[in-house]
């Protein structure tokens, strides 16, 4: 739907690559300008920013680790400073950590929450806050994943900051929706990304997992950014506190060999 959401500002952690990188370049493709936030790859966010500018979007790289309280606040203040508001968030950034639960050291359990939970947490505080100071709405989507209801053995770190996810979403449905500000999350399955670069890598590992989705692919970065599209626009306005499934059917697909 190009054009609904102009005049929009939208910030997207994580969009030098993968699922963020299709959301932001497809919220521009919508008419919102885009904070493209990385990390460690200004390549990746400067390749980002070229393919929102080809399609004739607007967007501005910023480098912040969402971990860091420090980077979140000024995440938000240069969005607000630059672009003069901010009314969507999309907390994309996250990592994942493979160990059995018995060998997880608490280095790779902060690294996983830190950036899947807490950055969320704190970047969420600091774009409520500045919401609430200029009595504005505004819009709040979490990627999370199919494992913040499904287990994933040898992933408990994933698994403990996607349930987290889950119940922040809900918990701020309620707290934020007297502010005019919805929260909702958007729970992908398998999708080709560079966070499954070694399960794309073992053919029968992959194989294995493509019997398991009903739809007998992996999904597209463009499929999960349909979703923040829509929930980013005015359709999505009575939505909250929900979560939006995304695999393909992998979640319902349990059947006898
Ligand atoms: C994980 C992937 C996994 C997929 C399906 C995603 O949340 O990041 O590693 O393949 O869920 O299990």
């Amino acid at each position: 739907m190009p054009g609904h959401l102009s005049g929009k500002v939208a910030i997207v952690t994580g969009s030098s690559s993968g699922i963020g990188q299709s959301i932001a370049t497809r919220l521009a493709a919508d008419g919102a300008t885009v904070v493209i936030d990385y990390r460690n790859h200004p390549e990746g966010a400067e390749e980002t920013k070229k393919q929102i500018e080809a399609a004739g979007g607007k967007g501005i790289t910023l480098q912040a680790d969402v971990s860091s309280l420090v980077d979140v606040q000024r995440l938000v203040d240069e969005a607000w400073q630059q672009l003069g508001s901010c009314d969507i968030l999309v907390n994309n950034a996250g990592i994942e950590k493979s160990a059995d639960f018995w060998d997880v050291t608490e280095q790779d359990y902060d690294a996983v929450l830190d950036v899947n939970l807490k950055g969320v947490f704190f970047l969420t505080q600091a774009f409520v806050r500045h919401l609430r100071e200029a009595k504005r709405p505004g819009r709040i989507i979490n990627i999370s994943s199919v494992h913040e209801d499904m287990a994933f053995p040898h992933f408990s770190t994933y698994c403990a900051s996607k349930g987290g996810l889950r119940m922040l979403a809900r918990t701020l449905a309620v707290e934020l929706g007297p502010l005019g500000i919805t929260i909702n999350n958007i729970a992908p399955g398998a999708i080709m990304t560079p966070i499954n670069k070694k399960l794309l890598d073992d053919k029968p590992k992959l194989n294995a997992l493509l019997k398991n989705i009903p739809l007998g692919r992996m999904g597209m970065p463009e499929d999960v950014a349909a979703i923040a599209a829509f929930l980013a626009s005015d359709d999505a306005a009575y939505i909250t506190g929900s979560t939006y499934v995304i695999d393909g059917g992998l979640t319902v697909n349990y059947h006898e060999q």
